[in-house]
């Protein structure tokens, strides 16, 4: 078994002896004591913890990534830079953003202001800033509680994009080598990072007690917050079978193992559906982690992925050692946090067929509040309307209605058959409480969700009956947000 090996503000970091499953928070703060990285929620909500890594698996060159340290296990750092609030400052000069957030005044108390600055960190770095509203969706995923945000924001925009000629860009431009595989073990633990899937299924057959992880946005809670020990963990992170984006005339394949803001990017143009539900997801920190596979294996049923794959009519492509299996994802969700995967089965990738065009396609999150909220009522829909104006197919799928993802079949055998007008949506719409007997919660009551169910069916309709109406993929925005008091 070897050490976990990497670079901390430059300086090389060996651990033979921390558990897998110490986060990468704990380790900085109470091993290192380097205590200028935050500890606030330990569950990837306030981002006082933010630090950036140099990430080199992605699709395009390499590139530093803010990421919520509390949520990251310290052996997924094996191989990798990473830099905090303590290596800003080089030489005696201050960085641009520390130096910007100064200008602005952007801290009082500045318990937030080292995970401002990692935040802030990235977006200097950044070439795909080309809307206003990514500055924003960049920083929504910090919390400060007395400067207010004014400051802040306007300090991040005057930073945005700046890409100084400095030590961290020159060290990503460096060619530096992507992450050597690991194993790793530690207090009766173990931890394991293949490269190849050759090597993860001798893993996975060596190690029945294995857990998979890829981004560990949902299984780092199990450790921050339930207290888990796991006595094998299995890192799917650096296999790059599972990062593949493949755009053809007949579809669209993505990696499993894409995270969810390379997956943001890459789809404006080739899924705009699924790239504007993933605009509404979770913050940019955890976007820098969280993956597709690891959305749809956790088969939440609010996973805000899994019902624009329903709508968009997507496969989910399982592998094993004994090959691939193609899984409609009608049929992935078998019930309640429980899926069609097999014992020794990984999610490789997702396939999604190109969009009829005659299709009008929605997709429409419903939360408490705009940024980083859990969906109450996720929906995508996706209607194909004939020459003659009658409604061809429908496919309704929403989230947060039932156990699992689900599609709301009697909606759409009233919809099929029918003409594409506000009649036919008006007639469909009480059906959705023949389809879903939703739960109440503190996210909303049953009968909230009803009511929001049939209103964003309706809303999609207004959405999408406009003659200049556009089919994809040139329809500029097929989602919008809805606000809710709480
Ligand atoms: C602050 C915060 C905000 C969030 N916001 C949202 C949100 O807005 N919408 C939403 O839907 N979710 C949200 N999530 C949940 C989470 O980020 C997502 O579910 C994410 O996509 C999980 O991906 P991951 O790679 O981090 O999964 P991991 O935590 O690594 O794994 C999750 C599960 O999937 C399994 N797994 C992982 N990859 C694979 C694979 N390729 N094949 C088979 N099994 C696999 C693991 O064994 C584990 O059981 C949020 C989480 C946090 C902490
Ligand atoms: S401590 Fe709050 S996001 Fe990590
Ligand atoms: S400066 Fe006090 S929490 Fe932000």
């Amino acid at each position: 078994m070897e050490p976990v090996r990497f670079w901390l503000n430059g300086a090389l970091v060996e651990e033979h002896d921390a558990s897998p499953t110490t986060t990468l928070l704990d380790y900085l703060r109470r091993t290192l004591r380097q205590t200028g990285t935050k500890e606030g929620c330990a569950e990837g909500d306030c981002g006082a913890c933010t630090v950036a890594v140099l990430d080199t698996e992605g699709p395009s060159s390499a590139r530093w990534r803010s990421v919520n340290a509390c949520l990251v296990l310290l052996p997924m750092v094996h191989g990798r830079h990473l830099v905090t609030v303590e290596g800003l400052r080089r030489d005696g000069v201050y960085h641009p953003v520390q130096d910007a957030l100064a200008r602005a005044m952007g801290s009082q108390c500045g318990y937030c202001t080292p995970g401002v600055v990692m935040s802030m960190f990235e977006a200097c770095y950044r070439d795909d800033l080309d809307e206003d509203w990514q500055v924003d969706d960049q920083m929504c995923g910090n919390l400060c509680r007395c400067t207010g945000y004014r400051p802040i924001r306007e300090a991040a925009q005057a930073i945005a994009g700046l890409a100084p000629d400095d030590h961290f860009a020159r060290l990503a431009a460096s060619q530096v080598p992507p992450a050597p595989a690991l194993s790793y073990e530690a207090h009766g633990q173990r931890f394991f990072a293949p490269r190849s899937l050759e090597a993860l299924f001798d893993i996975l057959d060596a190690h029945p007690d294995h857990r998979l992880v890829t981004g560990a946005t949902d299984l780092g809670l199990d450790v921050t917050k339930r207290r888990k020990r796991f006595p094998c963990l299995v890192s799917l992170e650096n296999l790059s079978d599972l990062r593949i984006i493949e755009a053809r005339t007949d579809g669209l394949t993505l990696g499993a193992g894409l995270t969810l803001a390379d997956l943001e990017l890459v789809t404006r143009r080739l899924l705009p559906p699924l790239s504007r539900m993933l605009r509404y997801f979770g913050a940019r920190q955890i976007k820098n982690r969280a993956t597709l596979g690891g959305n749809l294996a956790n088969a939440s049923p609010i996973g805000d992925t899994a019902p624009v794959l329903l709508a968009l009519d997507a496969s989910v492509i399982a592998r094993s050692r004994q090959g691939e299996r193609v899984i409609p994802v009608d049929a992935f969700f078998e019930g309640y946090r429980k899926t069609a995967l097999r014992p020794g089965e990984i999610i490789a990738r997702v396939d999604f067929p190109s969009t009829p065009t005659d299709a009008r396609v929605g997709v429409y999150k419903v939360s408490k509040r705009r940024e980083l909220d859990i969906s109450a009522v996720c929906a995508a829909m996706r209607v194909r309307v004939g020459d003659d104006g009658v409604i061809t197919e429908a496919r309704i799928a929403y989230g947060g209605m039932a156990a699992t993802p689900s599609r709301a079949h009697r909606v759409e055998a009233l919809l099929v058959g029918r003409p594409f007008e506000a009649v036919t949506f008006e007639a469909a719409a009480p059906a959705i409480a023949d389809d879903f007997q939703p739960i109440d919660d503190h996210r909303g009551s049953a009968w909230y969700r009803r009511t929001v169910a049939q209103n964003l069916l309706r809303g999609f309709f207004e959405e999408t009956r406009s003659a200049r109406f556009r089919p994809l993929p040139e329809a500029p925005s097929s989602t919008v947000q809805v606000e809710v008091a709480s």
